[in-house]
């Protein structure tokens, strides 16, 4: 039987110049780069210089996955951008309408998602659907964030976390067969748990405060729930298609913290040296962490066609999911 299936041809990412080191960070709160290195695995983050947008950001990671593609957005090439950003330039309209414009699309549409850390694989799943269902051929998804503009500075149980950048990709409707064989997004799952708010969520908002806010976090809550979580979508990725993990070329996760990935990675049985790392060089860069891993691995050799990749990402919401393709 012939399906649809959505075939990723192109990759890109974008991180802003400014690179701030934990012992940046020492200098303006209570921490160090010991504690920092030891409970994260993570050495520096970029950050957004001013005026420079999540827009900015995005298209600069859309612009490189275009071109790694060979797709021309201005000429018609691109059916659908999908954004995934919490932290986007306006209130509205969509970050994704911005990036449109400054790519010099006219046609087709664009709208943003928002699942936190898991924003990319909740718009990758999006594409995907209207690949299959033939509502589009090409689509551009967009993982971006400047989570510097909502980190409480003085907070150092969150602000050494985080950091700026953005990563996209480009889906082209390919025919498969439907097995999972096939070349191509094989299957993604959604999860939303909105009873979990309190342990991780931004203070402010249009209906609710009118300001923009800070992110709040209970981080050792949010650990506890993100491995368990994470094994289990990841796990329902590998059941549906008849996988096994030593079947899986290379796991792909949202880069939270080097523990949770390490343990995430051991409940699926994924050895280190099969799973992207940049948590150490990025921070959690949100819903441009699983693009900017995906980009880094592709253009250094390691993830090849045919290969098995697995992507899995919780948040804020919760919201957690995971995508498994067949590259
Ligand atoms: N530097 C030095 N000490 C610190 C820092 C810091 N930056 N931050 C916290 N501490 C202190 C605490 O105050 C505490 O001190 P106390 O014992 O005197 O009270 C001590 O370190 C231990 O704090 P814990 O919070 O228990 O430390 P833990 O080992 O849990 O590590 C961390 C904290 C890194 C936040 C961890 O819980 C974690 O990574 N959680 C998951 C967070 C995460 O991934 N969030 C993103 C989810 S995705 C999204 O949607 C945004």
């Amino acid at each position: 039987m012939t399906t649809l299936r959505s075939r990723i041809i192109g990759t890109g990412s974008y991180l802003p110049k400014k690179v701030l080191t934990n012992a940046d960070l020492a200098s303006r709160v209570n921490t160090s780069d010991d504690w920092i290195v030891k409970r994260t695995g993570i050495r520096q983050r970029h950050v957004a210089a001013e005026g420079e947008r999540t827009s900015d950001l995005g298209v600069a990671a859309a612009r490189a996955a275009l071109k790694a593609a060979g797709v021309d957005a201005a000429a018609g090439e691109v059916d659908l951008i999908v954004v995934a950003t919490t932290t986007p330039d306006e209130t509205f309209p969509a970050t994704a309408a911005r990036i449109q414009a400054m790519l010099g699309m006219t046609n087709g549409a664009a709208f943003d998602v928002q699942a936190v850390c898991a924003g990319f694989v909740f718009a990758l799943s999006v594409a995907d659907r209207f690949i299959t269902t033939g509502g589009a051929r090409t689509v551009l998804v967009i993982g971006a964030e400047t989570y510097s503009n909502i980190l409480d500075w003085s907070d150092r149980g969150t602000c050494v976390l985080f950091g700026d950048g953005a990563g996209a990709v480009v889906l082209r409707a390919e025919a498969g067969t439907g097995g999972a064989d096939d070349l191509g997004i094989l299957s993604t799952h959604l999860r939303t748990d909105g009873r979990h708010h309190d342990l991780l969520y931004v203070d402010g908002g249009v209906s609710s405060t009118r300001t923009t806010g800070h992110l709040r976090m209970r981080g050792p809550d949010v650990f506890r729930h993100a491995v368990t979580m994470l094994a289990d979508v990841a796990q329902q990725a590998l059941d549906t298609n008849g996988m096994a993990a030593d079947e899986v070329d290379w796991l792909v996760p949202h880069q939270a913290n080097l523990r949770i990935i390490d343990a995430a990675a051991r409940k699926l049985a994924m050895p280190m040296e099969r799973v992207v790392v940049t948590v150490d060089r990025h921070a959690n860069t949100s819903a441009a962490s699983v693009p900017l891993a995906l980009d880094e691995a592709v253009r250094d050799g390691r993830i090849r066609p045919g290969q098995v990749v697995l992507m899995e990402a919780l948040g804020g919401g919760f919201s957690w999911g995971a995508a498994l393709a067949r590259w």
